[in-house]
């Protein structure tokens, strides 16, 4: 056989500061399986993932958390690695991008910018958006960021600055000659028309801050978290390191085969990921690949929404092959789709309990009780046009699996897979083998193997073809089918008629129980309980405010919260992280008539809070206003909604009316009170 050659797939490197989700998930599943199915293939892949570690936005969240931003990247990269170990995934390296073979690239790789003549040194004043870390097109201090509608902030600083505007025609001449660099097609409309409407230079280091990877011979600048982040894909494989070993490994792999992305960060890699490439002479990825958002509820699952779904609970419940088959099956990949406990549980009974699990044990446990465990011989005289038609269309179906999953139709590859599997089954229960089996004469021996040979044949097929998508619920398969290990099998051969002769079964057991709804309570609970941990140890607080627990408005009356001859020591203040943060939606509480269901800019992230306020103020005239908020407050929750932290207000008179703490001045989004 022809060896196919390398294929390089990369995810996107996470960032730290926020635990793993479903979403994250999603991207690393979908690179999984078609890694798996390229090595089945017989490419040489590599297939990388990791963590974006430096920046702002992480300095931020360390300082919030209380410990340094290298101990916060630590624990949280730890745990994306190890939940992709839980998962089994096959990648072959793992980046994150504090490590020295990392800096050591971007530093080289910014140097080389330089002495090609694409950096120069100037000064920026506009607007940036933390949560994105991106410079944006406003003008306006404290103007909502036009991605996400955050609160931007103002800096002024004498920067690193990447001509991105020399890059503009060469941008859209490498649209035009490969369409296919972008994917899916409206996407590649919107980079193009982003392109067209003009490109402005790129500030591409800061000094404000300094967690980051220094400027190489000027320290004071950190170089710009994305710049620093893309480059990790050619890092990782050995870019800027002088060991020929590492050299090699580029000359290998690069350029990427596939750069898989969720859509939001479509411009960093369609754009300026190839503008640095071209301005440092490297080859290009072959191509970008954006998929569309997992939505929970209606909206993008993230943490800042506070709508997240954590897979350790699907794994926990259903196993790994149930959340990555539900992943490609139930999205169409390249557009949004939704997550609930009920469309997982049903799309697992339907089509891996009811479908494969069912063809896979009610054949084997036939050909166990009929056949003594041996796959039986099928005889030509026995054949009908029912098995030539079940033989026509698996061939049909490993042709179309195999252009669709190429194509990266995950859902339409599995659902013609499927195909078959429903086929089958409606096959055998034409077919009555079990009826075929109450007769003893010789032709309904035969017939009866010849049906059960056609059925174990097609489960072969079925289970092959689905293997980079459930891997350990196809291996236990085709264990039981006598088959020896799955990993080995090369998928460009497969074919009707493989089957081997004589075949003995393995013990053959259930591979997917039914689940029913206790399952989906079981998994709700779950989320309940995780969505009230927080990510870590926060020092625990005991604050008494004068109001009810029910109305978690933090009374400014310190006196009489704590008792006069009681006083406490600065180390127990800083304990409690009183934090700026901006309203931005005030709604009533149904049914409560003392509660508001306020969202609030933390900087970092957005939180929803349930405060007693409705009273004194009209939610409309709160939306914008600056208020303070006890950020480290375990969450609970009030009329079923949760609570993430707690206004500060002062508490007036014996019906504790609130009034909002302020300040007179303008503060940042974000800042601690101390
Ligand atoms: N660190 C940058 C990427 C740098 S790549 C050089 C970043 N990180 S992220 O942690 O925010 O992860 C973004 C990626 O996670 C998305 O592009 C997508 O692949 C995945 N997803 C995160 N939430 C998601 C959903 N709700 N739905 C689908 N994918 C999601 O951006």
């Amino acid at each position: 056989m022809d060896n196919p050659g390398k294929f390089y797939i990369t995810t996107p490197i996470y960032y730290v500061n926020a635990r793993p989700h479903i979403g994250h998930t999603y991207t690393t599943v979908v690179c999984d399986a078609v890694a798996r199915r390229q090595r089945m293939m017989g490419f040489d892949t590599w297939f990388l993932t990791g963590t974006d570690e430096h920046g702002q936005k992480i300095e931020r969240s360390a300082v919030a958390a209380g410990c340094s931003p290298k101990e916060f990247a630590d624990r949280v990269s730890g745990e994306f690695r190890q939940l992709w170990d839980r998962m089994k995934l096959t990648y072959d390296d793992f980046i994150r991008t504090t490590e020295p073979r990392h800096v050591q690239g971007v530093q080289a790789l910014f140097t080389r910018l330089k002495e090609h003549g694409y950096i120069y040194k100037g000064s920026y004043s506009g607007q940036y958006c933390v949560y994105d870390e991106l410079f944006v097109d406003v003008t306006e201090p404290g103007a909502p960021c036009p991605e996400c509608g955050r609160t931007t902030e103002t800096i002024q600083e004498e920067n690193y600055f990447f001509k991105l505007s020399a890059m503009e025609e060469p941008l859209l001449k490498l649209y035009t000659e490969y369409p296919d660099f972008i994917r899916p097609e409206a996407r590649r409309n919107e980079v193009i028309s982003f392109v067209r409407g003009g490109l402005r230079d790129l500030s591409v280091s800061r000094t404000t801050f300094t967690w980051g990877i220094p400027v190489p011979g000027d320290e004071k600048h950190v170089i710009y978290v994305w710049l620093d982040a893309l480059a990790n894909y050619i890092t990782a494989i050995g870019y800027g390191s002088g060991d020929p070993k590492d050299t090699a490994k580029l000359a290998r792999y690069w350029p990427a085969d596939v750069h898989m992305i969720g859509k939001e960060i479509v411009r960093f890699h369609c754009v300026y990921w190839p503008a640095f490439l071209l301005a440092a002479d490297l080859p290009l990825p072959k191509s970008i690949i954006a998929h569309g958002w997992l939505l929970f509820e209606e909206s993008k699952m993230s943490k800042s929404r506070g709508n997240i779904v954590r897979s350790e609970t699907i794994l926990d419940t259903l196993g790994a092959d149930t959340l990555r088959y539900f992943l490609l099956r139930e999205i169409v990949f390249g557009s949004d789709g939704s997550f609930s406990f009920d469309a997982l549980v049903q799309r697992f009974n339907a089509d891996l309990a009811n479908g494969l699990g069912n063809l896979s044990s009610r054949t084997l446990s036939m050909i166990t009780r009929y056949f003594d465990g041996e796959i039986p011989y099928p005889s030509l005289g026995a054949r009908t046009a029912a098995d030539d038609a079940v033989a026509e269309l698996a061939n049909q179906t490993i042709a179309d699996f195999h252009v669709q999953f190429e194509q990266f139709q995950f859902s339409r590859a599995l659902e013609t897979a499927w195909g078959l599997v429903a086929a089958v089954n409606k096959y055998i229960v034409e077919n009555e083998p079990w009826a075929v089996a109450e007769k003893e004469d010789q032709d309904s021996r035969a017939r009866l193997a010849t049906i059960l040979h056609t059925s174990a044949e097609a489960l072969r097929i079925v289970t092959a073809l689905a293997h980079p998508v459930i891997p350990e619920s196809t291996a236990r398969i085709w264990e039981q089918m006598g088959l020896g290990d799955i990993s080995r099998l090369d998928l460009r051969n497969l074919e009707w008629g493989q089957l081997p002769l004589h075949t003995k079964l393995g013990k053959v057991e259930a591979v997917f129980p039914r689940a029913d709804k206790s399952t989906i309570e079981r998994m709700q609970q779950m989320e309940q309980e995780r969505a009230g941990q927080t990510t870590f140890t926060e020092p625990s607080v005991e604050l008494k405010p004068t109001e009810s627990v029910a109305a978690p408005v933090a009374a400014m009356q310190a006196p009489a919260a704590a008792p006069a001859n009681k006083t406490i020591t600065i180390d127990d203040f800083a304990k409690v992280e009183l934090r700026v943060a901006q309203v931005k939606v005030a709604e009533k509480v149904k049914g409560a008539d003392k509660l508001l269901r306020l969202e609030v800019d933390l900087g970092t992230e957005t939180r929803q809070i349930v405060a007693g306020i409705a009273k004194a103020y009209d939610p409309e005239k709160l939306i914008g206003r600056k208020v303070v908020i006890v950020a480290n407050l375990a969450p609970r929750k009030l009329r079923g909604l949760e609570s993430q932290g707690m206004i500060v207000a002062a508490s007036l008179g014996d019906e504790g009316v609130p009034v909002l703490a302020g300040f007179l001045e303008d503060v940042p989004v974000g800042a601690r009170l101390k």
